[in-house]
């Protein structure tokens, strides 16, 4: 069975967390697209591990872990990602393996990055890790490969700087090399998760270009970076948060206003707490903060607009609701299930960004539950007014929620129906 799990929003969903509990029971683990731009943070054992390159699978001492052909891989990122996991205790000798038509990142577009976009007259505001100039090699069909290192032609080929920097790596990098797609065809009886970075919105092609990162993280990329056909992807996952956030710069309809003077705009329906201190609330409850460049996330209401868009655009069959336990002190909760641009109300994801600018969100009101969910030990547990939500958000999506994270540990997981049955 091959379960595909992205995630909805902007990234930063908690992802991580859920491709590690549900890493228990696949034996490979493949991360389709991106590169140390992402950043997953794990809690297991009381230990908490933040992964960039290398899927969230690991810290299990059994499963075998792919950087697919999606990714553009960092060969220095990786090696120190690989070192820290080894310094902790976890053995990683053996079982993380590399496509062979995955892309590398040279130090030389990290500095083109980061020139870039400092330049841009409306920055965009990357992580800075020479993510789209890889791509845009790729796409230049100017890129090297890992199966490139053995192409002697192109090597000779490269820049002098290019070479001094990967001939070292190179040995190293090879070994971990695979031909995915045959090592997936050898393993079409095992459980295999191909696991997503970033998200639908920050999707090269979904997302709102161009404030978005330029790989794949819709479901489709898996099937492109994981080296299967579409058909073989039983099943989609889109993971999301019960509020939104999105790192960086580009249009965020939902978002709180974070100015405590501006009485005349939404905070004004905001009953216990005005937007500002909601806003902080979220951040500092939510621990909002970048994990791979520390930035304060922006955060705002859910956003339902985007949330059934990225559904409908990736086959989403179940969703996964994080940080739930974030609203547990809350009278009340809004989630935003229309937008108003200019005297209309809309309730399809525009492309255009000046409509997303313009956007106000249309915002519905919810009871607040007042209970610390992360003592609920299944669904039925819930209190009422937690499960009115969940159900609303299901309703308004038209896809089940098949499993509700309601803290970072993975004994804070609600299973409603496990993707791994039926
Ligand atoms: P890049 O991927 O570094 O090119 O950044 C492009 C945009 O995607 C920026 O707005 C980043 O903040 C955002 N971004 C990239 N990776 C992540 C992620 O893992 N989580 C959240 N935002 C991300
Ligand atoms: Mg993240």
């Amino acid at each position: 069975m091959k379960v595909v799990i992205i995630g909805a929003q902007w990234g930063d969903e908690g992802k991580g967390k859920i491709v590690d509990y549900l890493a228990n029971e696949a034996q490979i683990i493949v991360r389709f697209s991106g590169g140390a731009n992402a950043g997953h943070t794990i809690v297991s054992g009381g230990e908490e591990y933040a992964l960039h390159l290398i899927p969230s699978g690991i810290l299990y001492p059994d499963k075998i872990v792919v950087l697919g052909a999606g990714m553009v891989i960092d060969p220095q990122a990786l090696f120190s990602e690989l070192s820290m996991l080894n310094d902790r205790g976890i053995k990683t000798e053996g079982r993380v393996f590399i496509s062979d038509r995955a892309h590398l990142v040279l130090p030389r577009y990290i500095e083109i990055d980061k020139q870039r976009d400092a330049g841009r007259k409306k920055p965009i505001g990357t992580t800075g890790r020479g993510i789209g100039i890889t791509y845009s090699m790729k796409s230049d069909r100017d890129g090297i490969r890992i199966a490139d290192l053995s192409w002697k032609e192109k090597m000779d080929d490269l820049e002098s700087s290019d070479r001094e920097f990967l001939e070292p790596h190179a040995d190293r990098l090879k070994a971990m090399s695979v031909d995915l797609a045959s090592f997936i065809k050898h393993h079409c009886n095992a459980q295999i998760l191909f696991e997503g970075a970033q998200g639908v919105l920050l999707d090269l092609d979904n997302g709102t270009y161009p404030y978005v990162s330029s790989g794949m993280s819709c479901a489709a990329g898996a099937a492109v970076g994981g080296c299967v056909g579409p058909r073989a992807l039983d099943k989609i996952l889109g993971v999301f948060k019960a509020y939104s956030t999105r790192v960086g710069n580009g249009p965020f309809p939902s978002e709180f206003d974070e100015d405590e003077g501006s009485e005349a705009s939404r905070s004004s329906e905001v009953s216990r707490k005005s937007e500002a201190s909601l806003s902080r609330f979220v951040r500092n409850t939510g621990r909002e903060y970048g994990v791979t460049t520390g930035r304060p996330r922006r955060c705002g209401y859910l956003d339902l607009v985007a949330l059934r868009y990225a559904c409908f655009t990736n086959s989403i069959d179940s969703l996964v609701m994080t940080h739930l336990d974030v609203y547990d002190t809350l009278d009340e909760i809004k989630a935003c299930v229309a937008y108003r641009i200019g005297g209309r109300v809309i309730e399809d994801f525009p492309a255009s960004i000046s409509d997303l600018n313009a956007a106000e969100p249309v915002l519905r009101s919810f009871p607040g539950w007042k209970r610390k969910l992360s003592g609920c030990l299944n669904y039925e547990e819930f209190p009422t007014a937690a499960m009115e939500y969940i159900e609303f958000i299901e309703r308004f999506c038209e896809t089940p929620i098949g499993i509700v994270s309601v803290g970072y540990d993975r004994k804070e997981t609600i299973i409603r129906k496990s993707p791994w049955r039926g």
